[in-house]
């Protein structure tokens, strides 16, 4: 299988293999509108546009550079490019256990969050992203760590696929990674404003903390309810990124990457 831009050769068949096949020429067989050889043409899978983000993330990764790396299926595929880097960087600050293994796995050292003071990016994904860059993370129960590594960086490099563009914030359940004791009285908080939460069953965060996940929000101001949820006690981490909201976005469309970037 060959990639072409913003369709995929699923089979490429030249006019006589195609004759040959038992239900004959397929209409599902077109001229691939990049190369115009014909070929069966898919769609992209949403993993495929995921890879083709995570790929375009290396353009902004200086070789050489320690670089911060988030957490997910999205990023999962921004590790393996950064291992296909020819000059490859010097190391990477983690956001989760998760890519620290993935990390170590292509041979890339791994520097904790205390030993450096600064980061040029952080690369990351996102489970929602509105029109300013702000963000709904944690779907992968690392906002915590992410929130940290971000805030270490100057670039917040955000990879998505075109799923996760959104014009409000609130669709996805709001992740809130919080002290066990406090689990009742935030949750309270947050039924009082119309959100329904629950506890996220059967996980703990790297931090060893639960998390609850909040339905039914609108969340037209996102700077505003994450100022207001961190002030709750109990609360370790909101996956609200209004305040580290991405500088850039690079979502992978139907016709390709396109780069979104916000003014701060
Ligand atoms: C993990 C996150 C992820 O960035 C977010 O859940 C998106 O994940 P994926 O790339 O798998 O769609 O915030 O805590």
């Amino acid at each position: 299988m060959r990639r072409r831009g913003r369709c995929r050769i699923v089979r490429e068949a030249c006019p006589d293999a195609l004759a040959k096949t038992s239900s004959g020429p397929s209409k599902a067989v077109q001229k691939c509108p990049i190369d115009g050889r014909p070929g069966i043409i898919a769609p992209m899978t949403q993993d495929e546009l995921k890879a083709l983000v995570g790929q375009a993330a290396i353009a902004y990764v200086q070789p050489g550079s320690i670089v911060g790396v988030g957490t997910g299926s999205t990023v999962n595929h921004f590790i393996e490019a950064l291992a296909r880097m020819p000059v490859r960087v010097a190391g990477a600050v983690s956001s989760s256990v998760q890519s620290t293994a993935r990390l170590h796995a292509h041979g890339i050292p791994v520097l904790e969050a205390n030993e450096v003071t600064g980061l040029g990016v952080y690369v990351d994904g996102a489970d929602e992203i509105d029109p300013r860059g702000c963000m709904i993370k944690g779907g992968g129960a690392a906002l915590t760590r992410e929130k940290i590594v971000a805030d270490l960086a100057g670039k917040f490099i955000c990879i998505a696929d075109e799923s996760k563009r959104v014009p409000v914030l609130g669709g996805f359940p709001l992740p809130v990674e919080v002290i066990a004791m406090s689990i009742a009285q935030i949750m309270r908080r947050f039924a009082a404003m119309g959100g329904q939460p629950s506890v996220r069953a059967n996980v703990l965060t790297d931090n060893g903390h639960p998390l609850i996940d909040v339905r039914g929000l609108s969340i037209t101001d996102p700077d505003a309810l994450e100022r207001e949820i961190n002030q709750w006690p109990g609360v370790v981490s909101v996956g609200i990124f209004a305040r580290h909201r991405a500088h850039v976005c690079l979502l992978g469309t139907a016709s390709g990457v396109q780069t979104l970037t916000y003014e701060r």
